[in-house]
């Protein structure tokens, strides 16, 4: 049985209407609402900080927030999202030197440590920590956009990582992010993701339920 969550990213939202935005994807079926923070540094584009988390939960969403930290050194904010409600936090490896410590800070909180890499990043940095980890985000376009193409290549990965989670023992969900569609979603849950995140593709959407609905479909 397969327990597949749908994390739609509001980097893809209407940002004047945030609040909202999140609250109509969830009732529309969503599980969840994926933060994308980036710093112009690590990736070339500049959204939202941990104030956005805050607002969010004020507003009064309840459901997780699954924040994707693209800030280069990431250490001095995880903090901030802890405070401010976060729920996963996901680090990419080469955005911390520590990346032990990092997680070690997640872990000593309420929220889930997340280890995210990129579409040409190999899983090594997750060798000597997968033992802190809770969940893994494999990119699957290079990071700082919405509605950019799905990198088939990813799929070899997901598979890959999907051997080391089994191999661990542990309960890590596999999460996949960028250009995940429709057409594209069956073919990663089948590679072995079981979160997917989908910015344009929900949001871009004249109907969110219906397009929710239509990415269940296609993983039954
Ligand atoms: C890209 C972000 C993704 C992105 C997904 O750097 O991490 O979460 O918003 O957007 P789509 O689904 O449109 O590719
Ligand atoms: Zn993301």
């Amino acid at each position: 049985m397969n327990n597949y969550l749908i994390s739609p990213s509001i980097l893809g939202a209407d940002f004047a209407r945030l609040g909202q935005e999140a609250q109509d994807v969830l009732e529309a079926g969503a599980d969840m609402i994926h933060i994308d923070v980036m710093d112009n540094h690590y990736v070339p584009n500049l959204t939202m900080g941990a104030m956005a988390c805050s607002s969010l939960r004020r507003f009064g969403i309840n459901a997780p927030l699954d924040v994707h930290l693209m800030v280069k050194p990431v250490d001095r904010i995880v903090g901030d999202f802890i405070d401010a409600g976060a729920s996963i936090i996901n680090v990419h490896p080469d955005a911390t030197t520590h990346l032990d410590r990092t997680l070690q800070r997640i872990k000593e909180s309420d929220c889930k440590a997340g280890l995210a890499f990129n579409p040409a990043s190999s899983l090594d940095a997750l060798k000597y920590v997968i033992d802190k980890v809770d969940n893994i985000l494999l990119m699957s376009v290079n990071p700082g956009f919405c509605g950019q193409t799905f990198i088939p290549n990813v799929l070899h990965k997901l598979r890959e990582a999907k051997e080391l989670i089994k191999q661990s023992g542990r309960n890590i969900r596999l999460e996949v992010d960028g250009g995940i569609t429709i057409d594209t979603i069956k073919s990663v849950a089948d590679a072995g993701a079981d979160t997917f995140v989908a910015g344009n593709a929900i949001f871009k959407s004249a109907d969110y339920r219906e397009t929710i609905n239509k990415m269940r479909e296609q993983l039954k």
